[in-house]
């Protein structure tokens, strides 16, 4: 396992409009920390497969914390887009959730140096986490040897997802394994009349990005710009930001007003052929009933397996620390694992899950996890601190509608100097 440690800390800033789904699902509990039973669990899992692991993660919290009661604290919107937010401004005036899901990583790196999590070292032992754990997963989770979250899963965000009847149709007979294969396959797509490639806003369009960055930078070079040893400015990065602005003229124009779920819906609906986006879509596909997809690594990226994994903490100040331990304890746990990523697409974070016990994807996406070359996400903050996220996020959303691909490499190169401290 070749995990990266991210780079270092900011806060985040964005103004967005806030969509909370914050429904209760406690059976009878309402007002936070009215009830002492009640265990809020933030997320922004909502909808789709996204609830459907979600649920299976409660059902498991149910059995093993039956004194216990889970307030759904979801707030929907795709890779927490407005989840964080709520999150910034409740840490802030000094309203945690009781639990709150956080990326390893750099973006977990954030809270433990603004000090609004909680040291779990010593409940590792106790749970017997410390060995359930591959070593580069528990560094990212660790800062001057405290560990301060227990992860769920092994999310792959570089994975490209086909509509197989649309795709057959345009006359694309193999899956395209490079850059130039690609374009001609979205040539294909365009003379027949769909839209090429599902796109949708901010934060997906920096993981097309990302992607593209790693095809023509390599893993290596892809990884260093997280850590300041490849220079944004450089012209390996013109070069993918010249390929990147030509994939999104393949995209539907309305991409910045669209959700990840929306532009999976043009790829559903045979609008569409492909969409560049992370394998919580196998669950979210599965869930919706749909089954004509096929799925293969980015063109370019070969072996790279670009990981990130959603993990839970103990806020400081957070109410119902007793049960917020009893779900802590349930994320980690090997039944808690199996009920959550058998629904999420993700793979178990644990090394002792059973492969077998998991749908096709997941086996396949296990088996690329262990011989593939890890690097880490931006967009899903193993690779990058908030701050970074936000000044990326941004940029490519000025880009989506200037197409100034120089402006956008000079954005690039200054949140670099601003965001990522050189090793
Ligand atoms: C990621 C998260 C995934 C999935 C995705 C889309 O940031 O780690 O679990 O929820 O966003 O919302």
């Amino acid at each position: 396992m070749r995990f990266t440690k991210g780079a270092a800390v900011a806060a985040a800033g964005l103004a967005v409009s806030l969509l909370v789904a914050g429904c209760d699902t406690s059976g009878g509990a309402t007002a936070t920390g009215g009830n002492t039973k009640e265990v809020e669990v933030f997320t922004w899992w909502a909808d789709g497969g996204e609830k459907a692991g979600l649920d299976g993660l409660v059902g498991q919290f149910k059995t093993d914390c039956a004194k216990f009661e889970f307030k759904n604290g979801a707030v929907a919107g795709g890779a927490g887009a407005n989840a964080k937010q709520v999150l910034a401004s409740r840490l802030q005036t000094n309203d945690p959730p009781s639990t709150f899901q956080a990326h390893a990583g750099a973006e977990l790196t954030d809270y433990i140096k603004a000090g609004q999590v909680e040291d779990l070292s010593a409940d590792y032992k106790t749970w017997g986490l410390d060995a359930a754990f591959p070593k580069g997963l528990l560094d990212s989770l660790t800062v001057d040897g405290k560990v301060y979250s227990v992860p769920a899963n092994i999310h792959r965000a570089n994975v490209l997802w086909s509509n197989k009847k649309v795709v057959a149709a345009a006359g694309i007979t193999a899956a395209p394994k490079n850059l130039t294969e690609l374009f001609a396959a979205l040539d294909k797509l365009k003379a027949k009349g769909v839209t090429p490639l599902a796109l949708g806003k901010d934060w997906t369009q920096l993981m097309l990005l990302e992607s593209v960055l790693i095809s023509d930078l390599g893993p290596d070079k892809f990884k260093g710009l997280w850590d300041g040893s490849t220079d944004f400015a450089s012209a390996d990065v013109t070069k993918a930001l010249g390929d990147y602005k030509k994939l999104i003229g393949y995209a539907n124009k309305d991409r910045d007003t669209f959700d990840w779920t929306d532009a999976e819906k043009l790829v559903m609906d045979g609008k569409a052929g492909y969409q560049l986006m992370g394998d919580w879509e196998a669950a979210d596909l599965d869930t919706k009933g749909f089954k004509d997809y096929d799925h293969i690594a980015f063109p370019g990226n070969d072996t790279a397996f670009q990981w990130l994994a959603d993990s839970f903490v103990l806020p400081k100040g957070g109410k119902n620390p007793e049960g917020t331990k009893c779900w802590l304890k349930t994320v980690g746990s090997a039944a808690g694992q199996k009920a959550f990523n058998t629904k999420k697409g993700s793979i178990p974070a644990r090394t002792d899950a059973t492969a077998a016990d998991y749908p096709a994807y997941q086996q396949s996406a296990m088996a690329e996890w262990k011989t593939g070359v890890v690097v880490p996400s931006c967009a899903h903050g193993s690779a990058c601190s908030q701050g970074m996220q936000g000044a990326v996020a941004s940029a490519i959303g000025k880009f989506s509608s200037d197409q100034d691909a120089a402006a956008l490499q000079k954005a690039l190169s200054e949140a670099q100097k601003q965001f990522v401290t050189k090793k």
